[in-house]
């Protein structure tokens, strides 16, 4: 009988060791976000049915408490098996330079990916002749999104121009409608926010010589963007410090406010909302301009279900996985072999654009610098919301780029 007991304890206690199981660390909790990564979940369930899923998420968007838990369970030696990373400086400076993954290469070799990914997008997962995680999408970061009902009732354009963005934001404030939906509980939608003013005011070239010291940060076009955001948030809810950028988009839904700056996952967020009566244009200025970054998922070391991570990341290159992923998270596929007539209007419209607009790396969203230095902007530009105050921002600004080695 005890011998009986025993047994059946050790067996139970070897499944629960050795039961398959794979550990997808992200921060897709929103709207959209969640139905997204359940499609590629769906494709995997169906692919490798033996294999539990443990959905490791942390809600914030952009990452915003995600990272941080990500860090400390890096650091503590106890990796998920796979994470959400975006490609660009977050993903090579943050995780690869500092030896915490394995090269994937072999992956890209054997799927045929670096046949069907654009250059720039596999630039920005190399390092050292190895790539390094798998892109599962590209979202643009500079859009502007409208509810087409409020437009149409007070006979507007959607604003192309800074010129325009005040004018209609006047008529909408006119009317008791909040001009422009904001969310800044979790710190970085305003910055996201000022990343899209930056480049409406200093143009693709001058946008990309911020990060590169061929633009200073003294700049009186970066002058002229600071003055213009703190136009522009004379014009966005009062309760945007209790909202995140979802919540910021419910108010479009709900007809409460009129526009809202913010990347594509926004239309996911609206598709899963069931609301269609949204329209998009550009943010003001930044016509012909792609403001790009890409979510991926590589292999850290020590990752304690390897080969189910090698699958997971197949699934994720993978046509089927890109489609079903991309039509719900708003965003477009890496891989430029699927027919953009399987996607609702709105990525129709980002994939034509990918291929023919001047393409600017995002900074809010790990592309265009080191997460230290994303950490500052975001940091100083919080601040200017509460106290817009253009000289000191500035100041600061300079002294964050100096700080970073680039000269000013
Ligand atoms: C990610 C998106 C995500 C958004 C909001 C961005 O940093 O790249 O995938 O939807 O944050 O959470």
């Amino acid at each position: 009988m005890w011998r009986k007991l025993v047994l059946l304890v050790a067996m139970s206690l070897l499944v629960t060791v050795f039961a398959a199981k794979i550990e997808i660390f992200s921060w897709w909790t929103a709207g959209g976000e969640a139905e997204g990564l359940q499609e590629l979940f769906n494709i995997y369930s169906k692919l490798y049915p033996g294999v539990e899923i443990i959905n490791a998420t942390v809600a914030g968007g952009a990452g915003a408490q995600a990272k941080a838990v990500l860090k400390t369970r890096m650091l503590g030696g106890d990796p998920p098996d796979t994470f959400q990373v975006h490609a660009g400086h977050e993903l090579i400076d943050t995780w690869v330079k500092t030896g915490f993954m394995e090269p994937i290469t072999f992956l890209y070799k054997e799927e045929g990916w670096d046949k069907v990914m654009p250059k720039g997008i596999l630039d920005i997962v190399s390092y050292n002749g190895e790539y390094w995680s798998v892109p599962v999408n590209i979202h643009r970061a500079n859009v502007l999104w409208y509810n087409k009902k409020i437009f149409e009732k007070y006979g507007l354009k959607p604003p192309k121009t800074f010129e325009e963005f005040f004018q209609v934001a006047e008529v909408l404030k006119s009317h008791g409608i909040i001009p422009l939906a904001l969310g800044t509980k979790d710190g970085w939608e305003a910055a996201h926010a000022f990343e899209t003013v930056l480049i409406g005011k200093l143009g693709a070239e001058g946008y990309r010589g911020l990060w590169n010291g061929k633009t200073k940060w003294s700049d009186p076009r970066v002058t002229d963007a600071l003055e213009t955001f703190a136009r522009m948030l004379q014009y966005v809810n009062s309760d945007h410090a209790a909202r995140t950028w979802d919540e910021a988009c419910a108010l479009i839904v709900e007809g409460k406010a009129a526009m809202n700056i913010m990347g594509d996952w926004a239309v996911g967020y609206f598709y899963a909302k069931n609301f269609y009566d949204f329209g998009w244009v550009l943010a003001p200025g930044n016509e012909g301009i792609f403001d790009a970054l890409s979510d991926s998922f590589g292999l850290p070391k020590g990752a304690k279900n390897r080969e189910n991570v090698i699958n997971f990341l197949r699934v994720l290159g993978s046509k089927e996985g890109q489609l079903a992923f991309n039509i719900k998270k708003g965003s477009i596929p890496a891989r430029t072999d699927i027919d953009k007539n399987l996607f609702p209007e709105y990525q129709r419209s980002a994939m034509e654009d990918w291929l023919k607009h001047e393409i600017v790396p995002s900074v809010m969203h790990g592309a265009a610098a080191s997460e230290s230095w994303v950490t500052e902007f975001k940091d100083v530009i919080s601040l200017f919301v509460a106290r817009p105050d253009v000289k000191t921002t500035q100041k600061a600004l300079v002294s964050i780029a100096k700080a970073q080695g680039v000269p000013q």
